[in-house]
């Protein structure tokens, strides 16, 4: 994740920027940068390497100036150099960003064929040449940034100084966090109240699609639309325990909002975004083309994106998968080719029945591949090869961020796969990148439902018993979504695969259970229609997670419909986790459990 910092203030910024950024270090980065605004004139101050890099250089050409912006950069868009590094400028604006503009490229053309010369390979770049051209136009900065931004597309956060005005500071927030701090004649922006903690103990959070505008006496906040709003103030130091919970009552209710900032990261990490196909920068001591197997073993929800992944590699990479519970393929003792390949995912790390699986399939002489949030961890440390997710330290017992960023790495090496196995065209792996890219901004987006979704929740914390229903690569989502509302709110949940209903499950249906029916407007759809129409012929009540075209071919009435974005469906359980998760967060808050540390449960299950 980079970070982002803006102040104006009275006296000379650079210094503070600077401080401000250190706070943010713990994002990880590669290089980072300082702009500031000193007698109208803009000018900056950018070194690649760690923030002493940055200092020494503003030592020997200090910055002047009470008006200023940093970052540290954590490269997605181009190498980690300084001519990449941020704040991006042109002769009219400064701008750094967090994030992923996904339609950067199309934006790029368009600005080349205007005439407009690049010096970078950010997506960055694109969002400063933007701005500067509208203000080519005539248009004041505020103005420009507000013609701006709705033509960027995907999940970021910026921060803008201007030539010329130095009162002036804009902040915007789309899918990746941004706070506001209140000081004495001061104002500052950062990416969390983490890094405005040295200046100001009085804060704001930004509310997705809101953006600032900033200057020493307060700030002005707009809603995506340009409506003014109003944003609670809140005290950092009466708080502090709830800054690490970033504005929120639980840290699951964080890390389900964390996702379009560290799915877009963990992405980042496997696709070369400027080229549209996945580089994995690890070194696998295998090759695809040369596996007549895949072996996946997890346990709970680690095992559920690996159901998903086996559509995926199954008909991305056209590689036969076979996948246990790990506390089931260690006993079993599955026959295992010597140099195949067994796939560990694990959050943690540590969990021992996963553990013992690779230990397993280590003894086969199978090579091991490990998903893994936690790089350090025992499983990362005994398997052959790790891709890790970059999820971030995951608190809450049930997993969110963890299983998104599983999934967005396990997409991605079934992308690897097919190349290496010569089943998917460059076309092809172009078209499901170009998906992929889009996923973070989509599922910003979904967290938008959250209003809806906190009202079905009620409903569902009535019930004794929930089903939830899914085809394809939605049935391992359904399962997913039991496991998640079981474990924090104590209710009783099975998942089904849709098909399947009608072979016994059918009896449980009435109107006291609801049945949560995950269905993307896909090629099965209409059979997952079938299903449904058997449910509210029995007097079930039908939540749809669905998208619009889906929602009225079905034409049924349901209990709810929860109306999610258009998307590519093969992206659609990386979305579809969010409205997933928030269901089950928002029944668990209203039955008052204890969301983040439910009774019975483990966050690492490292015992039998
Ligand atoms: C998921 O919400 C649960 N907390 C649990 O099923 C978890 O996924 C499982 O214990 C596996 O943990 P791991 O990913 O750390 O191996």
């Amino acid at each position: 994740m980079c970070g982002i910092v803006g102040i104006v203030g009275h006296e000379a910024v650079a210094g503070q920027v600077v401080e401000a950024l250190r706070r943010l270090e713990y994002r990880g980065y590669d290089s980072a940068g300082v702009a500031t605004l000193a007698h109208g004139r803009l000018d900056r101050r950018r070194a690649e390497g760690k923030l002493s890099n940055l200092e020494l250089r503003l030592r020997d050409e200090p910055l002047p100036g009470a008006i200023g912006i940093g970052h540290t950069r954590w490269a997605t868009h181009g190498r980690p150099n300084e001519t990449n590094a941020h704040p991006h400028a042109t002769a009219r604006l400064a701008v750094v960003h967090n994030g992923i503009i996904e339609n950067f490229r199309e934006l790029k053309a368009e600005l080349q064929a205007s005439g407009v010369r690049f010096e970078s390979e950010t997506d960055t770049e694109v969002v400063a040449q933007l701005v500067s051209a509208e203000m080519d136009k005539g248009l004041g900065p505020v103005e420009a940034v507000a013609a701006a931004l709705p033509r960027l597309r995907g999940a970021f956060a910026l921060g803008f100084i201007f030539t010329g005005y130095d009162d002036l500071l804009i902040g915007a927030r789309h899918g990746a966090p941004l706070a506001i701090g209140f000081g004495e004649g001061e104002t500052y922006l950062g990416s969390d109240a983490l890094a405005l903690a040295p200046f100001t103990e009085e804060i704001t959070y930004l509310e997705e699609g809101d953006w600032a505008v900033l200057t020493r006496e307060g700030a002005a906040i707009r809603d995506i639309d340009g409506n003014p709003v109003s944003r609670q103030r809140q005290r950092i130091v009466a708080q502090a325990y709830r800054v690490e919970k970033g504005n929120h009552r639980h840290f699951m209710a964080k890390e389900i909002h964390e996702q379009p900032e560290v799915v877009g990261r963990t992405l980042a990490h496997y696709v070369d975004l400027a080229n549209g196909r996945v580089a994995l920068p690890e070194a696998l001591p295998f090759d695809f083309k040369d596996l007549s197997r895949l072996s996946i073993t997890a346990c709970g929800t680690a095992y559920y994106a690996g159901l998903v992944a086996k559509y995926w590699f199954e008909s991305l990479a056209r590689l036969p998968v076979e996948i246990d519970v790990a506390s089931e393929a260690r006993y079993r003792e599955p026959p295992l080719d010597t140099a195949g390949l067994t796939l560990v995912i694990s959050q943690s790390g540590e969990t021992a029945d996963t553990l013992a699986s690779l230990r397993y399939a280590k003894s086969q002489g199978q090579h091991t591949l490990a998903v893994v949030n936690v790089p350090t961890s025992t499983i990362a440390r005994e398997a052959s090869a790790v891709v890790p997710t970059l999820a971030g330290p995951e608190i809450g017992v049930a997993s969110t961020k963890a299983f998104s960023c599983q999934l967005t790495v396990l997409l991605c090496l079934a992308i690897a796969a097919g190349r290496a196995r010569g089943t998917l065209s460059a076309e092809r792996e172009r078209e499901l990148v170009d998906a992929l890219i889009t996923v973070p901004g989509l599922m910003a987006d979904a967290t938008k439902l959250e209003g809806e979704i906190e009202l079905l929740a009620r409903e569902v914390s009535k019930a004794r018993d929930v089903l939830y229903l899914g085809r394809g690569t939605s049935y391992p989502m359904a399962l997913e979504g039991a496991l998640k509302l079981k474990e924090i709110s104590y209710i009783h949940a099975e998942g089904y695969a849709a098909g399947e209903l009608k072979h016994g499950p059918i009896a449980l249906i009435d109107e006291s259970v609801p049945v949560i029916v995950i269905a993307p407007h896909d090629a099965i759809f209409e059979k997952t229609v079938s299903n449904m129409q058997e449910v509210a012929a029995r007097g079930g009540r039908i939540i749809l997670i669905g998208d619009a075209k889906g929602a009225a071919a079905a034409g049924l009435d349901t209990m709810a419909t929860v109306t999610m974005p258009d998307l590519d469906p093969v992206v659609s359980p990386i979305v579809y986790a969010v409205p997933i998760q928030l269901i089950a967060y928002h029944t668990a808050v209203f039955m008052g459990k204890d969301v983040d540390q439910p009774r019975n449960l483990a966050k690492s299950v490292t015992v039998e």
